[in-house]
């Protein structure tokens, strides 16, 4: 039987990742800073940033799935990957997954920065890897918009778009890639349409019946540059994959 760790199994992606994995039969064992009651698997207190209860729960697994982020990301992400891999190196684990983010190698956001050196230290570690990288998800995409709806008047970024994709296709893929061989570099998955945000907020007040005056604002500087670039989209190599932003409002505004 397989055995995996997966960190941030409780976060929006890894929750999906961790049912996928459980139902195809593994033994999953979830990283968390807080355990709770129930859930699919097992769960092991640990903190990415401290390191405490990373090599308990790395003792035994074949695969690790990183996804774990937060606000402090490049020590959740970085950090916690140099020291998955150096237990990954000790432990003789044969698989480590990372979850990233299309587009990040030229964006000048701290976030996207943090995540590709975040990348370089796995190519780097001689740990055997996977990376897949994924477009925003619907969920990041509805926090957004819900926010620029909130005020009277929606002051949106001009020239912004995503491209966003179901969390649920990701976690399809992403467990995929973890019950397989490591592959490098995955193709890049991103959602079947890109959008702007202010198109996005119009299906969203639509579909609230909150309709909103909206003002594109410019974005100044170099991230302003990079989103009106379309750095965050996907290129021409990637995957299109998933229902629409409209697809998952429905749903979800159906679940309320
Ligand atoms: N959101 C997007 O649109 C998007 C798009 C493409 C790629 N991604 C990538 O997908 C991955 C998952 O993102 P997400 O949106 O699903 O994240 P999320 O919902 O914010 O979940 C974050 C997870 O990280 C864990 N975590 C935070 N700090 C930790 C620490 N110090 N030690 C251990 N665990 C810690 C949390 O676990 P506990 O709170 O239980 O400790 C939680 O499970 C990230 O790598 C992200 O960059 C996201």
């Amino acid at each position: 039987m397989r055995s995996i760790l997966v960190t941030g199994g409780t976060g929006t992606l890894g929750k999906h990742v961790v049912e996928r994995l459980v139902a195809a039969g593994c033994r999953v064992t979830v990283l968390t800073r807080q355990p709770r009651p129930g859930g699919p698997a097992r769960q092991l207190k640990g903190d990415l940033i401290t390191g405490e209860g990373l090599a308990a729960a790395v003792a035994g697994v074949d695969t690790i799935v990183h996804c774990a982020t937060g606000a402090r990301f490049r020590r959740v992400e970085q950090l916690g990957a140099q020291r998955l891999l150096e237990l990954c190196r000790e432990h003789a684990v044969g698989h480590f997954l990372y979850v990233s983010i299309v587009g990040i190698d030229d964006h000048p956001m701290p976030y996207y920065q943090a995540k590709l050196d975040t990348e370089r230290l796995i190519a780097d570690s001689g740990v055997p890897y996977t990376v897949q990288r994924a477009t925003q998800f619907h969920d990041l995409a509805l926090r957004i918009v819900s926010a620029l709806a909130a005020p009277p008047v929606a002051l949106v970024p001009r020239g912004f778009a995503v491209q966003s994709i179901d969390v649920e296709q990701v976690a399809g893929r992403v467990a995929e890639l973890a019950l397989g061989n490591p592959v490098g570099r995955a193709r890049d998955i991103g959602g079947p349409r890109v959008q702007s945000l202010a198109e996005l907020l119009e299906e969203y007040s639509a579909a609230i019946g909150r309709r909103r005056r909206v003002v594109r604002v410019p974005v100044p500087g170099k991230i302003g540059r990079a989103f009106e670039a379309g750095l965050n989209l996907l290129g021409p190599d990637g995957e299109r994959l998933g229902g629409t932003f409209a697809d998952f409002l429905s749903k979800r505004l159906s679940q309320k």
